[in-house]
């Protein structure tokens, strides 16, 4: 299994200062983060796109891993892919012609991975599993930072993980989003998962964002 990371989501950052809060977490070791794009029709919800990203990326050289809830998500892979995605993911449940959009991704030059909601199952990913870079496990429902970690995800952690062996994809990410915190991160490691967003702990924690970052990293060195 890849090595463990812990990735910063900026949706909770403070975005008048997103740069700063960024270096912040980049001086506690963060070398990920995942930027969440919301359209108000796929998820409740809207956030942020692409002009925050082009600011994003030329400020930092870490890696941005760009999570699109958004319907059709071809409409946008070409323009995200142009303001800085190192990774774009998009939703098994929103793509009409998932092969075509995630040949697409990886054609224009990012990474690609596949997000599944929490009631996916994870034998939808059977046949795209082989072309992907990454799978996005959501441990929440999509729309909101800062909701309750569903637990039953994880048993979907471990199957997707156990899939990734039997094709042999050792390398393949398995990411965890929502509800990551110290307490809960442990948890999904030893399922499987080995790309951790965390939002409104590292952000919005109790700590400084470098104190949040390094609790969330000490809970795996211990419990792992
Ligand atoms: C939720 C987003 C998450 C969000 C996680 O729809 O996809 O990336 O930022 O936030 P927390 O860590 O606060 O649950
Ligand atoms: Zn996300």
């Amino acid at each position: 299994m890849p090595e463990l990371i812990v990735a910063p989501s900026v949706l909770a950052a403070d975005f008048s200062r997103l740069g700063e809060e960024v270096r912040d977490a980049e001086q506690a070791g963060a070398r990920w983060f995942h930027f969440d794009v919301m359209d108000g029709h796929y998820v409740p919800n809207i956030s942020i796109g692409l002009p925050v990203l082009e600011s994003l990326r030329a400020v930092t050289d870490s890696f941005l891993d760009v999570h699109l809830m958004i319907d059709d998500p071809d409409r946008f892979l070409t323009p995200f892919a142009a303001a800085g995605a190192d990774m774009i993911t998009i939703h098994q449940e929103a793509s009409t012609h998932l092969h075509r959009d995630v040949h697409e991704i990886r054609r224009l030059g990012p990474q690609a991975g596949v997000a599944i909601n929490p009631s996916t199952p994870a034998e939808t990913l059977s046949e795209i599993l082989p072309f992907l870079n990454l799978v996005l496990v959501m441990t929440v429902n999509p729309g909101f930072g800062g909701q309750a970690f569903i637990r039953s995800a994880l048993r979907k952690v471990e199957r997707v993980r156990a899939m990734a062996a039997d094709f042999g994809l050792i390398d393949l990410h398995v990411q965890v989003d929502g509800g990551i915190d110290p307490e809960t991160a442990p948890d999904a490691a030893r399922a499987g998962a080995d790309v951790l967003v965390a939002g409104s702990s590292i952000f919005r924690g109790p700590g400084t964002v470098q104190q949040n970052y390094e609790d969330i990293r000490r809970s795996l060195s211990v419990h792992v």
